[in-house]
């Protein structure tokens, strides 16, 4: 039987294990992927034990108490920490999740925490996002239209409106591009060079079904590909690892769809 190893360097070594909540009746461990690529060092996983009656509920509560009190090298990005900028996803107890709408408590045992899987990483949780950056650029992500400036905003109905927010506030215009399907999406893993992946579909999608956009017809043709499209084979791990609730993968069908119907 064929037999996979990692490459020596890139082999997750184990490293340094601190421990501040000596007593501390709430102790948890937190054990986190430490990588720096100019180092040239091994990734290693550092582990913290903290009192979490000394941090808030969440999981970027406890990984900002350990960058404030413990160790000040520990790299993440975040922003809002209300779910709404996207900027703190990262793989958290085996999913991939955004770590300020994460409940520590959801979690048993010790909280294993690294980037984004399969995406270069910049620095320890943080992971180099300027390929679905461009791929999000290459669908135009703005409204077209050829018919004459209005003297007003562009109004829609309220059913229309709803095809881009749906009717329980997940619909697709309620994606902050955290990238946390993408990088779930097995399709995307292999064939991300071509494949858009469901955020970028989703994305597109949101102006393909913004019924004030007059481009559709150009915007299917561009998604018209055995891989930017095709490639999704509604593995739907997508949409069971969205933080916010979307349904990326329905998002492709209904592209599919609109493809089967103009063909
Ligand atoms: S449904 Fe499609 S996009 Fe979503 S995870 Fe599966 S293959 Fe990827
Ligand atoms: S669909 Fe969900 S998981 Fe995917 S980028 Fe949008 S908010 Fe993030
Ligand atoms: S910090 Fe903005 S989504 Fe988590």
């Amino acid at each position: 039987m064929a037999e996979f190893k990692l490459p020596k360097n890139s082999e997750i070594q184990t490293g340094q294990s601190v421990d501040v909540a000596k007593g501390a009746k709430n102790a948890r461990t937190f054990k986190l992927y430490r990588y720096d690529p100019d180092s040239g060092e091994n990734p290693r996983f550092d582990s913290y034990t903290i009192d979490l009656d000394q941090c808030g509920p969440m999981v970027l509560d406890a990984i900002l108490y350990i960058k404030n009190n413990v160790d000040s090298g520990v790299t993440l990005r975040r922003s809002c920490r209300e779910g709404i900028c996207g900027s703190c996803a990262m793989n958290i107890d085996g999913s991939n999740t955004l770590a300020c709408l994460k409940p520590i408590e959801e979690v048993k045992g010790e909280v294993q925490i690294t980037p984004l899987p399969h995406l270069p990483v910049i620095k320890d949780l943080v992971p180099d996002v300027n390929h679905l950056a461009a791929q999000y650029a290459l669908i135009e992500p703005w409204m077209k239209t050829d018919s004459p400036m209005p003297t007003r905003e562009r109004l829609q109905s309220p059913e229309d409106a709803e095809l881009l927010n749906g009717s329980d506030g997940k619909g697709p215009a309620a994606c902050i591009l955290c990238f946390c399907c993408s990088t779930a999406c097995p399709s995307y893993w292999w064939n991300g060079d071509r494949f858009l992946g469901p955020s970028i579909l989703l994305q597109a999608y949101r102006w393909i079904a913004d019924t004030r956009d007059e481009a559709t017809g150009e915007r299917l043709d561009q998604l018209e590909d055995p891989f930017r499209l095709y490639r999704c084979h509604t593995i739907m791990n997508c949409t069971k690892t969205c933080p916010k609730g979307l349904n990326p993968a329905k998002a492709i069908a209904e592209i599919k769809k609109l493809m089967v119907a103009r063909s």
